[in-house]
Parts: structure tokens; C-alpha cells; sequence
């Protein structure tokens, strides 16, 4: 158990806040739609513990939150409907999905694997001041645990979350209470989340009705796509040793050809798990073979992603 720390809205706050963030923990922090439960985009381990402390079972692309348009290009292809949309729209609750740009820099586990980003730049004071003072991108799902209703409160989010997350920054109450409108712009510009951005305000904007993203369409929700992340290589699970020219994916101590995690510790090797199946692909194996990970906590995450790893392709 974490002694979790509640944070008032001033300098000292703020500056708390952000020394928790430097040093890989998780900090919930409130944006104008619901409070997020943020960690810096670029560290693996602390990403890997935002799935930890939400209990999810899997692992859902996530959120970026940015203090400016300017700073997402670091991260994103940017297009004229990209700029369009950020001059409407940002700072507030709209979410943009755009090409993951080259030597982003950030985590995999952010993106799951997707060649694609989600990115906001949300309009709440406390979480510009925050996203400024931080100076770096913050990954940041809504602060609830799996499966629960998303916080609207400080309140709602030590309920959910005390002991499992270093600190909360309290900024009160959320003005909008639903979460941001996400639309996809890696394509024909298509409605992925209704949120708090009305799709008709989007669609006098684009001058021209907006697709819906339709249930059988790949992108819905990327995390339940089968093959989502497969590497070029099938896939075999739960071996304990290399058949014919495989690599192996280890887990805990043992002969293998890249390990997720050599301690056995579950958080870090979801850490490592996209990384990891890139690295082992890139080296051409005939296969990979991947050792059997415990299925308690986020070990469930990382099982369910190694499911579709190696499903059938189709
Ligand atoms: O208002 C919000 O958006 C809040 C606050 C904290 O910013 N955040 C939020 O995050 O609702 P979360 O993790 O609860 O929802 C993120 C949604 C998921 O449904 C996920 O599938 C989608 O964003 N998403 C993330 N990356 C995506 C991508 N590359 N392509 C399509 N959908 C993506
Ligand atoms: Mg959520």
C-alpha cells in the first residue's frame, strides 16, 4: 500500500506533483472532463503501473495530455485537419488520433503497439499549469479502476484508488463530467468516442458530415482487435524451451533469447512487452516462443495480449 498524498492547487502542489512524475509515479490530476491518472509517456514502468493501479485487464491504448498544439507535433504527423481541429478545438475536451511521428520518444505500452496516438491538449488551469510546469507528455486514462465510472472528484478518485497511486492533485469538481470527444484523423476524419465536444460542432467545422466508426470496423477499439499488435513471426505460448530455430521470450530466471522481466516482476515486463516482440520480429526469427506469465494482475494484461499475438492471421 501507497500512502497516497492529496495535493492542494498551488506552487507547492504543483511542484510536488511534478517531482512524483519525474520519479515514475502516478499522479491523478483533474482535466475539464474527468480526473486522469497521469504518468509521464515516455517511461515504460510508469505506464505499465497506470494498468497496474486501474486493475485492467488489458491493455488499452491510452491518452496523452500536452500544454500545447505545438508540443503534440513533437509527437504526431500533423496535416491541415489536425491544425484545423486544434484552432476549433484545443485547448478542450477533444481527443485527436494521428500517425505516430517518428522518434516520438514515447512508451509502446502508451500506444499499445498501434502505429497510431491519441493526444489532447485539455483547457482545465490546473492541468495546463501542470502539463507546463512538467515540461513532458503525460499518458492519462480516466482515474478509475477497471470497469468502474470515471471520477468526477478527488474524492471519487482516492475511493478508487487510495494506496495504489502516489498522490492526487485537487482541483475540485469537473466542469464537463463526460469524457473527451476522440476523433480519428489517421484516415477520413471519423468519430471514435462521442465526448465532450458535440459531434456537430466537429462537423460545422469540417463543413461536411462526419463518419461514424462502425462495429465491424478494425478501429473501434483498437484493444479488442485480435491481431492487433502481431509480430511477423507466429507465435507460440506458454514454452519452457526453444523448438526448432524459435527465439524465446523469457519470463523470470531462466536460458532464453530476450527476457520481459529476469525478477519475475510483472509490472516490469509489461513494461517491456511491446518492445520486446518488436526487437525479437526485427531480428527475422521463423518463430517465437514466449515463456508462460503468470495470470494475476497485470500478468492478465500481458496474457491477453500475447492471445492475440498469436492468434490466427487471417
Ligand atoms: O476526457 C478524457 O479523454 C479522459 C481525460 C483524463 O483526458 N481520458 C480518458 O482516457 O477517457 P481513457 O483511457 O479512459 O480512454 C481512452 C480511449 C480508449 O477508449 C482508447 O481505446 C482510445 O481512447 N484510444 C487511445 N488511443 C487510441 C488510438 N491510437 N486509436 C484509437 N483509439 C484510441
Ligand atoms: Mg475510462
Amino acid at each position: 500500500m501507497l500512502a497516497t498524498e492529496t495535493l492542494l492547487p498551488d506552487d507547492v502542489g504543483i511542484a510536488r506533483a511534478c517531482e512524483v512524475l519525474a520519479g515514475g509515479g502516478l499522479v491523478a490530476f483533474p482535466t475539464e472532463t474527468v480526473y486522469g491518472l497521469g504518468a509521464d509517456a515516455r517511461d515504460d514502468m510508469a505506464v505499465a503501473r497506470i494498468f497496474d493501479a486501474k486493475g485492467r485487464p488489458r491493455f488499452n491504448p491510452l491518452i496523452v495530455h500536452v500544454a500545447s498544439p505545438e508540443r503534440a507535433k513533437h509527437y504526431v504527423e500533423w496535416s491541415d485537419m489536425a491544425d484545423r481541429m486544434a484552432r476549433a478545438f484545443w485547448p478542450g475536451p477533444l481527443t485527436l488520433v494521428l500517425p505516430l511521428r517518428d522518434g516520438h520518444g514515447l512508451s509502446p505500452l502508451v500506444t499499445a503497439g498501434l502505429p497510431t496516438l491519441a493526444i489532447r491538449v485539455p483547457t482545465h488551469p490546473l492541468a495546463s499549469e501542470l502539463l507546463n510546469r512538467y515540461d513532458g507528455p503525460l499518458a492519462a486514462p480516466s482515474a478509475n479502476p477497471s470497469g468502474r465510472i470515471s471520477p468526477t472528484s478527488a474524492g471519487h478518485v482516492l475511493d478508487g484508488l487510495k494506496g495504489r497511486i502516489e498522490a492526487v492533485l485537487d482541483g475540485g469538481p469537473c466542469e464537463v463530467g463526460v469524457e473527451s470527444t476522440i476523433l480519428g484523423l489517421a484516415g477520413e476524419p471519423t468519430l471514435l468516442r462521442p465526448g465532450g465536444i458535440p459531434a456537430e460542432e466537429i462537423e460545422a467545422v469540417l463543413n461536411a458530415p462526419l463518419r461514424l466508426q462502425a462495429d465491424t470496423d478494425a478501429l473501434t477499439a483498437p484493444g479488442q482487435m485480435s491481431s492487433h499488435y502481431a509480430p511477423g513471426a507466429p507465435v507460440r505460448l506458454n514454452a519452457t524451451s526453444r523448438e526448432n530455430g524459435e527465439l524465446l521470450l523469457g519470463f523470470g530466471h531462466m536460458d532464453c533469447d530476450l527476457n520481459l522481466s529476469e525478477r519475475g516482476n510483472l509490472t516490469e515486463a509489461a513494461a517491456n512487452l511491446f518492445r520486446a516482440l518488436h526487437d525479437l520480429d526485427a531480428q527475422n526469427a521463423p518463430a517465437i516462443a514466449v515463456a508462460p506469465i503468470p495470470d494475476i494482475g497485470l500478468g492478465r494484461a500481458i496474457n491477453d495480449r500475447l492471445r492475440r499475438a498469436a492468434a490466427p492471421r487471417t
